[in-house]
């Protein structure tokens, strides 16, 4: 990986990820009570469990290091070798976690094309395989809550309820990738066990808008929560004082949930600004939570060059494809500095492709 030598960044859009933990947070974990978490000895990431599975009305839950260890635990327990799993073809198990379900479940994708990341019954039941002896065996839905490529969309509890429902009539398990599903749960107003209702297992992100360095919790059946234990020692998951990090977890919980709504907002006036640049569209136009896809194809200026433009100024703003852009407001993001990275991209982009 390269790191540009460029100005020190200070208006961070480049993604949720890029918060650090507050005063308070860090209080909370020099605090906690701790112990031995592999030998189920640590009272704060026991409390943390409990916590997120009740938030998501499962039976268990169990604290892991990342989402991507979320969902490739799930999708290995959830598969056989030769198995197929279907989601969005924007969906981040398929593009961008290092083709683990094929790595390590020897199970294949199938992508469905869809608009904003979220796809119906109808489309489902397309991709689903008739049993065929020489035919992968459909096994697995995920769906992804808030879809990240999908610009953030919020997938609809109707529409939610309908895949599933479909998914169980073709015999299929459904997860949920639920990265940023208390964002979902801020711009809607729809309580997390609702929308975790319907899927077998589903899971939250601490270190995305919640604020936290590190960690995301599975949750699901007893049975299969006991299973992911064994994975999550054998991917090297398996941790000691984790207590240190579960009392992040848990303090985001308390007073980082409802502040989404900030993030939300921020995100609206950073798109309506950005929409007024001659050249600049938003992609798609409604913003519905912290994630905005700009597109610049109309400007004349490349996605590189505006990204070399705005480190100048201290402004990350991620590069998606070579006219597209994403930008990601948090935490650490304030509605001046959303103002200001609006402003200096107006300017990246009128100094033209130079
Ligand atoms: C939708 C989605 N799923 C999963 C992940 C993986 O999460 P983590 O970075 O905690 O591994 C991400 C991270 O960006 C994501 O956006």
């Amino acid at each position: 990986m390269t790191h540009s030598p460029a100005v020190r960044v200070t208006i961070d859009l480049g993604s949720d990820t890029a918060t650090r933990p507050t005063a308070a947070m860090l209080a909370a974990m020099t605090t906690a009570p701790v112990g031995d978490e592999q030998l189920g000895e640590d009272p704060t990431t026991a409390a943390l469990e409990a916590r997120v599975a009740d938030l998501l009305g499962k039976e268990a839950a169990l604290f892991l290091p990342s989402g991507t260890m979320c969902n490739q635990i799930a999708l290995v327990l959830h598969t056989r070798p030769g198995d197929e799993v279907i989601c969005a073809d924007s969906a981040h198990v398929y593009g961008s976690e290092g083709a683990g379900v094929a790595v390590l479940g020897g199970a294949l994708v199938r992508p469905i094309a869809c608009a904003r990341g979220i796809f119906g019954p109808d489309q489902l039941s397309a991709a689903v395989r008739r049993p065929k002896m020489r035919s992968p065996r459909s096994r697995l839905v995920v769906m992804e809550q808030t879809a990240n490529r999908g610009g953030g969309a919020v997938w609809p509890l109707a529409t939610i309820a309908a895949v599933a429902a479909r998914a169980r009539e073709h015999g299929l398990a459904v997860h949920m990738d639920g990265a940023r599903l208390l964002n979902a749960c801020v711009a809607s107003g729809i309580a997390a066990r609702d929308y975790a209702r319907p899927f077998d297992t589903a899971w939250v992100d601490f270190s995305k808008g919640l604020g936290c360095p590190v960690g995301a919790v599975l949750a699901g059946p007893r049975d299969f929560i006991q299973d992911a234990w064994v994975w999550k020692h054998r991917l090297g998951g398996a941790l000691r004082q984790s207590g240190v990090l579960a009392a992040a977890c848990l303090h985001a919980l308390d007073h980082h949930v409802e502040r989404l709504a900030e993030d939300h907002e921020n995100a609206r006036i950073f798109a309506a600004r950005a929409a007024a640049i001659p050249g600049v569209r938003i992609d798609p136009p409604e913003v519905e939570t912290n994630i905005v896809f700009l597109d610049l194809a109309a400007s004349g200026v490349d996605a590189a060059t505006v990204s070399a433009r705005l480190r100048q100024a201290g402004i990350r703003i991620m590069i998606e494809g070579p006219t597209r852009m994403r930008a990601v407001t948090h935490l650490d993001v304030s509605r001046a500095g959303v103002e200001k990275a609006a402003d200096a991209l107006a300017h990246a982009v009128e100094l033209g492709a130079g």
